[in-house]
């Protein structure tokens, strides 16, 4: 917190405001995290952000410099090296750093709330000083290996196995769709020590990385956030003290839930990110563009796309919030963080799609860069739960508060 309110200062005064949501009745902690967000994402996601996808690079030095503004860790606690702030904060400082580069936004995402997240809600003293502290900075990543290939969206029929044998784990299978599959040093991971006992026997796992028995798949060639990796992780008789279980033996599946309630908070931000970016390129456009004697943006048509393009922001950005504010609160905000990512996620893709359309021709090509948000955003109707699966979620909890 010390280091981003040094940081904050320093860049807070310049920072272009414009196109920024309005947050006055917001605390100023958010206030001035979000000015420091948009500047450095103008200052230096941007101008990477299409090289980056377009070679599929990996923005190492942008993410060492997003760990100095406190920016991977956001929501650890100030005394194990985190920034100590809320998940409103997190929510904001994601959208922002989205805003200027998607893939900046989901490196940050699995290492905030996939990975450190449940290191820090049920890591043991020794796995949060070993597991926590080195990847607050952003000299180091971690990920969080749970689907595999034939269990996506149907997590608790996980069939990676978690066997005994003296004092360790022997564990057996492959995961993926692994962000961050790469250049992460440790895996928060899923396994069955018992799989008659369904989800009840599935335990999570916390390991270093690289490590003896875990091979890489290859990395995958995706539509999108190209800058970040993805790839399987392929357990081969990968042998592990005791001690690497994180949490209760059995209480698996519970933290992987929980995880992906908190992680849903953040792909959304991640996809309100991707929209306002969208908005903010086709309005200027249409301001630019002439037609029929006058800029686009005069024509009544284009006016009706724009303003349902912000009214979808706007509303799942109040969702977003929303489901941030009650985790803060602790309040339960299952349904509502599924309600954030669905309507985030829908925004994203059907901004971006609008985006491409006002542009029209220099919407469908690579100078402009609307195509690339498109790509980026379809992404967040899948990872982190699918829309359906996000559906599940918000009529499953109906149900409970019904009654039915
Ligand atoms: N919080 C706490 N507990 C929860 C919970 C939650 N959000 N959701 C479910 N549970 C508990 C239930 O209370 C139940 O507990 P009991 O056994 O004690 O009764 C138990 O978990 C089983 O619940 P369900 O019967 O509802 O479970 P299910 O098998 O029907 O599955 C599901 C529910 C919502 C479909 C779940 O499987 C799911 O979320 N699937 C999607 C998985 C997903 O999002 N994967 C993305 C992986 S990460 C990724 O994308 C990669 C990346 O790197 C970005």
């Amino acid at each position: 917190m010390a280091l981003f309110n040094k940081i904050a200062s320093r860049l807070g005064n310049c920072v272009k405001c414009r196109g920024i949501a309005s947050l006055s009745a917001l605390p100023e902690t958010h206030q001035m995290l979000q000015k420091t967000c948009r500047d450095f994402a103008e200052g230096e996601l941007k101008p990477i952000a299409a090289k980056t996808d377009r070679e599929h690079l990996y923005p190492k030095d942008q993410i060492k410099k997003m760990g100095e503004l406190g920016l991977m860790a956001i929501s650890v606690p100030e005394s194990l090296g985190g920034t100590g702030l809320d998940y409103l904060a997190y929510a904001i400082a994601m959208e922002e750093i989205s805003r200027g580069c998607a893939s900046a936004g989901v490196i940050m995402s699995v290492n905030n709330s996939l990975y450190l997240g449940p290191v820090e809600k049920w890591g043991n003293e020794e796995q949060k000083e070993k597991f926590i502290r080195p990847f607050t900075t952003g000299d180091r990543v971690g990920c969080f290996a749970l689907s595999e290939p034939g269990n996506g969206s149907d997590a608790g029929a996980a069939s990676t196995t978690a066997r005994t044998v003296g004092n360790d784990y022997i564990l057996n299978g492959t995961k993926s769709w692994i962000t961050n599959g790469y250049e992460s040093e440790a895996v928060v991971v899923f396994a069955t020590t018992d799989k008659s006992l369904k989800h009840k026997g599935i335990s999570a796992f916390l390991l270093p990385k690289p490590i003896k028995g875990l091979d890489l798949g290859k990395k995958e060639d995706k539509l999108g956030i190209r800058g970040s990796s993805t790839c399987s992780l392929i357990f081969e008789d990968c042998q592990v003290p005791k001690e690497s279980m994180l949490g209760a033996p059995g209480s698996g599946f519970k933290i992987a839930m929980m995880t992906l309630d908190s992680g849903r908070i953040g792909i959304a931000s991640q996809a309100l990110g991707i929209a306002q970016a969208a908005l903010e390129v086709a309005a200027e456009y249409a301001s630019k563009r002439l037609a029929f004697g006058k800029p686009i943006l005069k024509l009544q048509t284009i006016q009706n796309k724009l303003a349902e393009m912000a009214l979808q922001l706007e509303s799942a950005r109040l969702l977003t919030w929303r489901a941030a504010w009650l985790k803060d609160n602790k309040m339960n905000y299952t349904k509502e963080a599924a309600m954030a990512k669905l309507a985030a996620s829908e925004a994203a893709t059907a901004l971006s799609h609008q985006c491409i359309q006002i542009l029209g021709g220099m919407g469908y090509v690579s100078d402009m860069p609307a195509e690339r948000f498109y790509r980026d955003a379809r992404i967040t109707e899948i990872y982190e739960g699918t829309s359906e699966i996000q559906k599940l979620v918000i009529c499953g909890n109906l149900i409970k508060e019904l009654a039915l």
